[in-house]
């Protein structure tokens, strides 16, 4: 069977193409899998469909990776999980109100004329029988009557659940902690919710020897962010070539650590190329693997620039 060569970006599912892989050839794998948040690229999926893919890519691992061998998934939790079946209730925030009307001030008049109806109600204090309604049943309606709620929906238990299916082991987690680029917008929220700050990286590990080659990185390096578990990387701005790219530091990082020079990286969710000019910048060879026509073009056209000048010595 001919397989898949390095230093190439395949166009196609990774599904199928990782089986054409070299058993045992990877060194790390690592990748960014669709987030399930709409993207373009994940327009058809459901939830379900979503976490088959992760597992069947994360399946398809182990017989790919060398002994000793890494995958690593840059993930976050999904933040807005639309779930047709959570209460819609959301948080009282009484300063945020336009109308000035309480309770009790709605209470106080029905007491007085008990037959008021809420029309009249909200005549008599200048608002909407809506906000009448809000203020007797003691709640907000999220979004409208007809908005689904939403929650946080953890992703790395399930990833964990895939890996040791496949007999990949949870080795470690790192926090890649990404700039605050709210600081500069005039974001506020109506919940006591967090703004989206962190993304994980999980690392599993394929039984067998690994090196710990204290050279791949400077004294400096292991200090700054070798040992580090939060890592402090600004994230891509500008998404005007693919919408969800990560920044090339991030995959720099994870490449110097867990591979050495002349090894095989795998990428099978490579989408603009970040993966692979990482790769060749730190002196490895790569394999991507793209879905999408127009991304996997976008990725060999920055590859084929990057292998025409010669690797930075990092
Ligand atoms: C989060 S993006 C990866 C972005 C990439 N790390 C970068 O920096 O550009 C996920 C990519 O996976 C691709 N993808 C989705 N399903 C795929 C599949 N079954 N096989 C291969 N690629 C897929 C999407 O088209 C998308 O470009």
């Amino acid at each position: 069977m001919a397989y898949l060569l390095e230093n190439n970006i395949y166009c196609g599912d990774s599904v199928e193409l990782m089986k054409e892989i070299k058993p045992k050839s990877i060194a790390l794998a690592f990748w960014s899998p669709p987030y399930f948040l709409g993207k373009d690229y994940e327009q058809n999926a459901t939830y379900e469909s979503w976490q088959k893919l992760l597992r069947n890519v994360i399946k398809l691992h182990f017989d790919v990776l060398k002994p000793g061998g890494f995958l690593v998934i840059n993930i976050a939790d999904i933040l807005s999980f639309k779930d047709e079946k959570m209460p819609k209730i959301m948080g009282l925030n009484p300063s945020s109100r336009k109308c000035q009307v309480t309770k009790e001030m709605i209470l106080e008049m029905l007491r007085k004329n008990p037959r008021m109806n809420k029309y009249q109600l909200a005549e008599a204090f200048n608002c909407s029988e809506q906000t009448i309604d809000r203020r007797l049943n003691g709640n907000n309606i999220r979004g409208g009557k007809y908005e689904t709620g939403t929650h946080v929906k953890e992703v790395g238990g399930n990833l964990e659940t895939y890996a040791s299916e496949a007999g990949l082991y949870l080795y470690d987690v790192r926090i890649w902690q990404k700039d605050p680029a709210w600081n500069n917008s005039k974001w506020t929220t109506n919940t006591l919710k967090a703004v989206s700050e962190f993304e994980y990286l999980y690392v599993f590990w394929k039984p067998g020897n690994y090196i710990v080659n204290r050279a791949r990185l400077t004294d400096e390096e292991w200090r700054e962010w070798g040992y580090r578990q939060i890592w402090n990387i600004a994230s891509v701005r500008a998404n005007n070539e693919h919408p969800a790219m990560f920044p090339k530091e991030l995959a720099r990082r994870v490449i110097r650590l867990y591979s050495d020079e002349d090894e095989i990286v795998l990428d099978p969710f490579l989408g603009s190329g970040t993966t692979a000019l990482a790769a060749i910048e730190a002196k490895r060879q790569f394999i991507g693997i793209e879905l999408m026509e127009k991304y996997a073009l976008l990725a060999k056209k920055k590859i084929s620039m990057a292998l025409i000048s010669p690797p930075l010595d990092i």
